[in-house]
């Protein structure tokens, strides 16, 4: 955990306006600071008084610890204002830290002197309150210990994505989420009026990453994706972190290698570094230390049969999966797994045909363990100019939006693939939880834009 006084190694570097008798809580919990004077700044957790004593339970950006505060041995006025501050008021606080193996943590503060920085009025959170109320009050939610892990672990997959991209020679790009095209289907598309010309919040990156391999050859992008999907289920958010990445000269075999490698690599990041987020979130890190590549590549011919087999003897060939499909694929696993070829029709139009076989595109969706459900759609791309104008006919879209697309196939075309992957889906697995709306702080889904 970052102290306030850690040095990252750069220069020159600004790290707010340093207090250096600061102590983070967590340079205490690790016992950093035992038997010496500290300062400490934070939010009231929780607070007890009794008498001549108050207990406050302080909380700062990297852990909470118990302070006492003795009338007497704190000024009168200081020790009155704090011992009647509500949760969540924030303070300032001085004292001894001592080792108590009967408090939370194993440690606490003595406390000499308090400054109460605001008195909170009444904070509307209370224990076991309902999902909508907590929804209502999100912006006072992320302060919750199970939220606050939560973003510290996509903070440091974030980190482990970037890291691994520009290992292996990618350039992160910046495309708009404002376009003209509707890639992933027009049903699901926000539309808004763009002074006078009609457009859409974007729903992948993924054509503009196409055109930018022809500068970069590997190319990746982090952008919001919006889905105006009616679906109200644990694993759908109208917007959501999506990671996008291209790259030239590939096939659909090497672009599941990028994903298993990416994949793996965040894996065993975030389990190294939020060993203890992920342990209270009820993960073993183990199980990500043990995710391995290669993953196995199940054709969807062989899932089709698998699954007649196996609990759903109607569905048919030509289907796409829903959940309960997608949870038996995984049952007893504890490795991702790739679905590749998947029927034409059930795919998007920029899909390559498979050469072996023209009723499939040469693709993949990656499947979480567990039953988390997709967490990467990929393919490669079709190359041949007729074909995607056929294809696009087909789809009844408007072929004008498209002729900037169609110039990717004009001027020096190659082989290529890239695949989308969902930062919140990855999450919920990494972390076990059950709703992908609690993987981000502030939620958009179907029935909710605020706050
Ligand atoms: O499978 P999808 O729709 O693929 C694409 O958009 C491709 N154009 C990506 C590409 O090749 N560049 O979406 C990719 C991933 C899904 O596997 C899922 O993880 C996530 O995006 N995703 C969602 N996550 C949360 N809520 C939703 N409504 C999502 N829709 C897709
Ligand atoms: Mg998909």
């Amino acid at each position: 955990m970052m102290g306030a006084s850690e040095k990252i190694g750069l220069d020159p570097v600004y790290a707010g306006p340093v207090d250096e008798t600061r102590t983070a809580i967590a340079d205490i919990l690790a016992g950093k600071k035992t038997g010496k004077d500290v300062v400490v700044r934070g939010w009231i957790h929780r607070t007890r008084s009794k008498g001549k004593l108050a207990f406050l339970v302080v909380r700062d950006a990297t852990g909470t610890i118990q302070c006492t505060l003795k009338q007497g041995v704190v000024p009168d006025d200081q020790f009155t204002a704090a011992a009647a501050a509500l949760m969540e008021s924030s303070i300032a606080l001085t004292g001894e830290v001592k080792e108590d193996p009967r408090a939370p943590g194993g440690f606490e503060i003595g406390a000499k002197e308090v400054q109460v920085v605001h008195a909170a009025e009444v904070f509307p959170i209370k224990e076991h309150q309902s999902t909508e109320l907590l929804m209502d009050l999100r912006h006072l939610w992320v302060r919750s210990q199970e939220q606050r892990r939560i973003q510290r672990i996509k903070h440091h997959m974030l980190r482990a994505v970037r890291d691994w991209f520009h290992a292996n020679g990618f350039t992160e790009v910046t495309p708009s989420v404002i376009t003209t095209n509707a890639a992933e289907g027009g049903s699901d598309v926000f539309k808004f009026d763009y002074f006078g010309q009609e457009a859409y919040l974007s729903q992948t990156a993924q054509m503009y990453l196409e055109a930018l391999i022809f500068a970069h050859e590997k190319v990746y992008s982090l952008t919001p994706s919006f889905r105006a999907e009616k679906s109200r289920t644990l694993r759908h958010l109208t917007e959501f972190n999506h990671l996008e990445a291209e790259m030239a000269w590939m096939g659909s075999e090497d672009n599941m290698k990028v994903q298993e490698s990416l994949i793996t690599y965040t894996a065993h990041t975030v389990a190294r570094t939020c060993h203890e987020e992920l342990t209270v979130l009820g993960r073993d890190p183990e199980d990500l230390l043990a995710i391995k590549a290669p993953f196995e590549r199940l054709p969807y011919n062989d899932a089709v049969t698998f699954l007649n087999d196996n609990g759903f003897p109607d569905f048919k060939w030509g289907e796409d999966f829903g959940a309960p499909h997608e949870r038996k694929l995984v049952e007893g696993r504890t490795q991702p797994v790739f679905i590749t070829n998947f029927p034409k029709k059930i795919k998007a139009f920029y899909m390559k045909e498979d050469p072996d076989d023209a009723r499939v595109v040469l693709c993949n969706d990656c499947l979480a363990p567990e039953g988390y459900g997709e967490i990467v759609g990929a393919s490669e791309r079709e190359v041949d100019i007729d074909e995607i104008v056929r294809k696009l006919k087909e789809e009844g879209a408007t072929l004008a939006n498209y002729e900037w697309y169609l110039d990717l196939r004009r001027y020096g075309s190659v082989r290529h693939s890239g695949f989308g992957l969902g930062l919140e889906r990855l999450l919920l697995w990494f972390t076990k939880q059950e709703h992908v709306r609690d993987m981000t702080p502030f939620p958009r889904t179907t029935n909710r834009a605020y706050p």
